[in-house]
């Protein structure tokens, strides 16, 4: 029977930024003996529950990995198969609309077809004055790609004269990046079993917590998010100090 998660005890403290690498999706479709795509299916639908869990218990901002710079490797199939499910949630994004949530993109859109990044301006711009929760969805997002165009940025501005080197800040280079609206990372998510960043958000994560979890993602549900929850709530964050 599904649990009531509407009555899972919440710890007092909670992140204001939690991110998730979305990892073990075609882990858990082989242990089914079913194709890959099968469990980027259900890890969407996994997405769905832990976008309503957020909101309900009141997190400012939420985002998740669902593509890398890298996952170009995979096979045609798979990207095609990870793009159309983005078409879909792109549509049904819209349905968060009356919720009152923000939908950033951060990622190179570049690298989508003209008509697919109309899309996601559209929502961006549609839901750029809802407050209750900040959703950032990470399509074709690389840390060290989004630095290196932080960095070109920069340069052309000093170029320019509008900038001069020596007021370069760790602040002017947070301006530069896709989340530069946005609260740092708390708490970095990882389920599967790997323990890696594998290049998500490398510079808002400098001071998050970690969390890793060997549940595939189809099955990271709110219940495991709560143990998260409280686990950060446990932890002891200096940032550096004592
Ligand atoms: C994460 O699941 C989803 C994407 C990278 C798009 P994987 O597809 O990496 O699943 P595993 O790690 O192979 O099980
Ligand atoms: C990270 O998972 C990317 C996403 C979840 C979108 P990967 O499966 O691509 O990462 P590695 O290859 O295990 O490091
Ligand atoms: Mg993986």
């Amino acid at each position: 029977m599904a649990k009531d998660i509407k009555n899972m005890p919440l710890p007092e403290v909670l992140p204001k930024h939690i991110g998730f690498i979305m990892d073990g999706n075609g882990r858990w479709a082989k242990k089914r003996h079913m194709p890959r795509t099968f469990g980027h299916v259900e890890g969407a639908k996994t997405f769905e529950k832990i976008v309503d869990y957020c909101r309900d218990i009141g997190i400012n901002c939420i985002s998740f990995y669902t593509f890398s710079t890298e996952n170009w490797k995979r096979s045609a199939e798979e990207v095609n198969s990870i793009m159309n499910l983005l078409r879909q949630y792109i549509v049904k994004a819209r349905d968060y609309f009356s919720k009152e949530t923000r939908i950033v993109f951060i990622g190179d859109k570049s690298a989508f077809s003209e008509d697919l990044r109309k899309q996601m301006t559209d929502i961006e711009n549609d839901t750029k004055d809802f407050d209750k929760m900040n959703l950032l969805i990470a399509v074709n997002y690389g840390g060290r790609d989004e630095i290196k165009n932080a960095a070109k940025a920069i340069a052309r501005k000093a170029i320019a004269g509008e900038i001069n080197p020596d007021d370069i800040t760790e602040d002017t280079v947070a301006d530069y990046l896709y989340t530069r609206e946005f609260p740092d990372v708390d708490l970095l998510i990882r389920p599967s079993g790997e323990l890696r960043i594998s290049n998500y958000l490398i510079w808002q994560c400098a001071y998050a917590e970690f969390y890793f979890s060997d549940v595939l993602w189809p099955d990271f549900l709110p219940e495991e998010l709560n143990k998260a929850l409280h686990a950060y709530a446990g932890r002891s964050r200096r940032f550096g100090g004592v």
